[in-house]
C-alpha cells in the first residue's frame, strides 16, 4: 500500500541517532538545544521549545497564555481535534469557527462577524488558534489585525506547515501570532518521531515554557526563592508537565532538518505535477493564497460529492493507494457535540469534510504513481 504520506529515513539520520546513542546522555544532553537554535534560526523565531509531540507545545501554548476555566478558546472547525482539547486541558470553552470551503482555512469573514457579535455579548475569546491546513498559511495578517483590535492572543497551530513561507517569512516566525506550535510525526514536513516545537519572539513566555515543560521546575538559580550553593537543589515555581523532547529524537529532527529544504521541493514539484494532470473538472485542488508558499504537508483534491469522493477513496484503497480524510469538523466529535457543538452551524467545514481527500504525497513518490492515481480518480469518479 502506498500511503498519503510517510518519512523518508537516511543513513545519515541513521548515524545521527546512533551517536546520540552511544553517548552519555539520551535525554537533556546537548543535541536538544542545538535542534531548538537550529529550527528557530530555519524558521526566524528568536525561541524554539522542543516538547514531546504537538499537542503537549499547543496544551503548553495554553498555560503560557493563562488560559482556565473561564475563558473561551477560538478554533476553526476543520482540524484535527487536538487543536480544541489543548483549550480543554486548562478547562476552557471551545468554540468553533467554519472555514472556506475551497482552502480549509478559517473563514475570516466568518470570524469577523462573530468578534463583533461577541463584543456585544461580552463574550470574546481569550485566544484564537487559527490551523495552516495541508501546510498553506491561513490570512495572518488580515487575522492579526482582528485579534489586535478585540485584544486576542494568537496561536498558530502550523502543526503542517513547516517550511512554508508567508508573505516575507517562513511560518513559524510568529510576525502575526504571540506563539506558532510545529509537529514532527512521521507524515510531517521532516520528522523526530514523535515530537513538536513551540515557536515565540517573547523571552518571558519562551522562560516559562521551559519550566512548564519540565514539571514547573525552575533552572535559573538566580531565580530561586531561596539562595543556596548546594548544586543539587531545585525549586518547583508552578505545576508544570514532563514534556521534554530527547537528544534521541533531536538528534533525528536535525540531521533530517538538512533536508528539508529539498523536501520542501520535491513535494512542490509533485504538487504540481498532480495539479497539471487534474484536467477533469470534477476533481480540482485546493485555492492557493498567492501569499502563501506552502509546506504541502498534504495534496487536497475536491470532488463535486460526498458520493463521488467517497467512491474514490475507497477505489484508491481497493488498488493499494492510501488516502485519508483532513478532518471530519471537530464540532461533529461525540465529545463536543455533548458539550453543545452543533455540527450544522458550521456548513463550510461539512461541505470541506464531504468532498476533500488527500492523495498520496511525500518525498519519493512517483509521478508513474501519481499518473496512476489520477487515472484511478477520474474512473472512481464516473464509476
Ligand atoms: C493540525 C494539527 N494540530 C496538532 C496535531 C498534533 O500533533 P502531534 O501528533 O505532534 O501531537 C496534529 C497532528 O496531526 C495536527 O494535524
Amino acid at each position: 500500500m502506498i500511503p498519503y504520506s510517510r518519512q523518508i529515513i537516511s543513513e545519515d539520520d541513521v548515524s545521527a541517532v546512533v551517536d546520540v546513542l552511544r553517548s552519555d546522555l539520551l535525554t537533556q544532553g546537548p543535541v536538544v538545544s542545538k535542534f531548538e537554535s537550529a529550527v528557530a534560526t530555519y524558521c526566524g523565531a528568536t525561541h524554539g521549545i522542543a516538547t514531546v509531540n504537538a499537542t503537549a507545545a499547543l496544551h503548553t501554548a495554553m498555560m503560557l497564555l493563562d488560559v482556565g476555566h473561564n475563558d473561551s478558546v477560538w478554533a476553526p472547525a476543520i482540524s484535527f481535534v487536538a487543536t480544541a482539547n489543548c483549550a480543554r486541558y486548562c478547562g476552557a470553552t471551545v468554540e468553533f469557527v467554519d472555514v472556506d470551503v475551497s482552502t480549509g482555512l478559517i473563514c475570516v469573514d466568518d470570524l469577523e462577524r462573530r468578534l463583533f457579535d461577541a463584543k456585544r455579548l461580552n463574550a470574546l475569546p481569550k485566544v484564537l488558534i487559527v490551523v495552516h491546513i495541508a501546510g498553506q498559511s491561513a490570512n495572518m495578517k488580515q487575522i492579526s489585525e482582528l485579534c489586535q483590535e478585540y485584544d486576542i492572543k494568537v496561536v498558530e497551530d502550523a502543526a503542517h506547515a513547516f517550511s512554508g513561507e508567508y508573505r516575507d517569512g517562513r511560518i513559524g516566525c510568529c510576525e502575526f501570532s504571540d506563539i506558532a506550535v510545529f509537529s514532527f510525526h512521521p507524515v510531517k514536513p521532516f520528522t523526530t518521531g514523535e515530537g513538536g516545537m513551540l515557536m515565540t519572539n517573547d523571552s518571558d513566555m519562551a522562560s516559562r515554557a521551559r519550566k512548564l515543560i519540565e514539571h514547573g521546575i525552575e533552572r535559573n538559580t538566580s531565580n530561586h526563592m531561596t539562595p543556596t550553593d548546594s548544586f543539587w537543589y531545585y525549586e518547583q515555581h508552578e505545576l508544570g508537565y514532563n514534556y521534554r523532547l530527547s537528544d534521541i529524537h533531536s538528534a533525528l529532527g536535525l540531521s533530517q532538518l538538512k533536508r528539508v529544504d529539498h523536501f520542501l521541493r520535491e513535494r512542490e514539484s509533485l504538487a504540481d505535477y498532480y495539479i497539471t494532470q487534474l484536467c477533469d473538472q470534477s476533481l480540482y485542488s485546493l485555492r492557493r493564497d498567492p501569499e502563501c508558499r506552502p509546506s504541502w504537508h498534504l495534496f487536497v483534491v475536491q470532488c463535486t460529492s460526498h458520493v463521488k469522493r467517497n467512491a474514490l477513496m475507497n477505489y484508491l484503497r481497493q488498488e493499494g493507494y492510501g488516502t485519508n480524510l483532513h478532518y471530519l469538523p471537530i464540532p461533529f466529535q461525540p465529545y463536543y457535540e455533548r458539550l453543545g457543538a452543533r455540527p450544522n452551524d458550521f456548513p463550510n467545514a461539512c461541505r470541506y469534510a464531504e468532498i476533500s481527500v488527500s492523495l498520496p504525497l511525500f518525498p519519493g513518490l512517483k509521478r508513474r504513481d501519481i499518473d496512476k492515481i489520477i487515472s484511478l480518480c477520474q474512473r472512481a469518479i464516473i464509476m
